[in-house]
């Protein structure tokens, strides 16, 4: 039987939503949307009618008919005159996104095809860079030079073609960190090395360690392996590590893994002091904790502060690294470093996943490492130029938010003067913009008073994105009773 709500059960959900706004009916079709998007209440159920919410909610009929007719503009409901409408939601767009209509602003320079946006808004859920450029173009040409070679192979190969890990190698020991090709797995991306090493080292119910906030893809694979997240503050909260309450974590809980990003750190942009890191090795062995470093987004190194790579104090440490952020998230082209030993178990490991990456992909991935400096330049010139022009404009529109420093990567964790987070995220379609939510990047709801912000975008487009988040706060501090329905929406099942 297809689901279905009563309107006092929806009225319960909405927690406590109440009319006194001049557009009480676009503030119920918000937090009917939220419900849905949040998965409180499931798809395709039908929703009360409008004469009976209106009753249970004490608001005119023509407020809920306004509310279910913008809803259903958004591509949240079907149905209706005559039948009960029912939760839908909007189609995907080809790269995966949901589709927003409203007034949404237009930007061609998100209009490219595979950018993550629905067409005309500008995506800030995002923190990724388009490609570097004319160098990938060259590197997968000299590849398909070098193919013929393999052709004679069966061409599976779970540790990845040698060149490429020679070449990755060699950049470690450039850096400081002494590295061997047998010590490299070649992955699909940073994300694919993560859940290899997870499915390799950590079993259900183990605990492991995460900065908090932290990458919300690693969050999800670290759940979805059945482990137990173990959520460390930044310093009291601030961006910046607080290695007293990392080590006491390690001491007391003996987390099986520790997984961190040290380097530009997703979302903050902070980067961890070589004293740090030290300090993190040793206390990591201590515990007998296997120390995951996320070094993704090291390369992104905009106020060009030197730092050792974990790798260089502990011979134990398992560092992901990726070309997505020096090169281009298309690649789907990571690695492993870790002893020659445990290459050896992850490759067993990924057997499950994968049989072993694409060859063409690695032939052109070896050019790209040993081209690494090649793209760099400019790639940091940008985003520098970018980061400048956001915090100036946050600063000039938004002074009341608080957006930490970040010495490098693609963002900056800003704390909003009220915990309404996920309230922007929830209306900022209707403002042009798309956001995700400060709660994505913790465990267990925290966040729900932080925004990251990228600065993957060119500055006018920035400036757009900002005067669009000026005009979402606005809209909710004109309506109070709307950011804390959002906000207390309680998580309830439905009937
Ligand atoms: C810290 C961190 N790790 C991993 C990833 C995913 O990387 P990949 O595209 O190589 O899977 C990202 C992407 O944003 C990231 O920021």
């Amino acid at each position: 039987m297809m689901p279905s709500l009563t309107a006092s059960g929806l009225s319960r959900l909405l927690g406590g939503w109440n009319v006194g706004a001049a557009a009480a009916y676009r503030e119920l079709a918000d937090v009917v949307r939220l419900l849905v998007l949040d998965g409180r209440v499931a798809l395709d159920t039908a929703l009360p009618s409008e004469r009976a919410l209106s009753e249970a909610l004490g608001v005119s009929r023509t407020t809920v008919t306004a509310a279910y007719a913008l809803l259903r503009d958004q591509g949240f409901l079907t149905g209706g005159q005559g039948s009960r409408s029912r939760t839908r939601i909007p189609p995907l767009t080809p790269a995966g996104t949901t589709v927003f209509t409203g007034p949404a602003r237009k930007d061609p320079a998100l209009t490219a095809p595979g950018l993550a946006a629905p067409e005309g808004l500008i995506d800030l859920a995002y923190a990724s860079l388009p490609a570097s450029g004319e160098v990938v173009h060259r590197a997968f040409a000299a590849a398909l030079t070098e193919l013929p070679a393999l052709l004679p192979g069966f061409g599976y190969d779970a540790i990845g073609l040698l060149p490429l890990r020679e070449a990755v190698a060699a950049r470690y020991s450039a850096a400081g960190a002494p590295t061997t090709a047998d010590q490299i797995l070649v992955t699909s991306g940073a994300q694919h090395a993560l859940n290899i090493v997870l499915r390799a080292l950590a079993g259900r119910q183990e605990r492991v360690l995460v900065e908090h906030p932290s990458y919300p893809n690693a969050l999800d694979a670290i759940r979805a392996a059945g482990c137990r997240p173990v959520p460390v503050a930044f310093s009291g909260g601030r961006p910046g590590w607080d290695m007293d309450s990392m080590q006491a974590a390690l001491q007391q809980q003996r987390p099986k893994l520790a997984y961190v990003v040290p380097d530009f750190h997703n979302p903050t942009g902070q980067l961890m002091p070589d004293f740090q890191r030290r300090r993190l090795a040793r206390a990591a062995a201590a515990a007998g904790t296997v120390l995951v470093v996320d070094e993704t987004l090291r390369e992104l190194n905009l106020d060009s502060i030197w730092t050792t790579p974990v790798a260089a104090f502990s011979p134990a440490v398992v560092t992901i690294g990726s070309l997505s952020k020096s090169h281009w998230g298309g690649l789907r082209t990571g690695w492993i470093r870790a002893t020659p030993d445990l290459v050896q178990r992850f490759a067993a490991a990924r057997t499950s996943l994968d049989l072993g990456g694409p060859l063409m992909e690695q032939l052109a991935a070896a050019h790209l490492v040993r081209a690494l400096d090649e793209p760099l330049p400019a790639r940091i010139a940008a985003l520098r130029d970018s980061r400048a022009a956001l915090l100036e404009l946050l600063a000039g529109h938004l002074p009341e938010w608080e957006a930490a420093y970040p010495a490098g990567g693609l963002s900056a964790w800003c704390r909003l003067p009220a915990p309404i987070s996920t309230a922007l995220t929830v209306i900022a379609p209707d403002f042009g913009i798309r956001l995700a939510a400060g709660p994505r990047f913790g465990v267990g709801g925290a966040f729900e008073r932080y925004l990251r912000v990228p600065f993957t975008l060119p500055p006018e487009t920035l400036e757009a994105a900002v005067l669009a988040l000026r005009s979402a706060q606005d809209r909710l501090d004109a309506a109070p009773q709307l950011r804390r329905t959002l906000r207390n929406a309680p998580a309830v099942a439905i009937a």
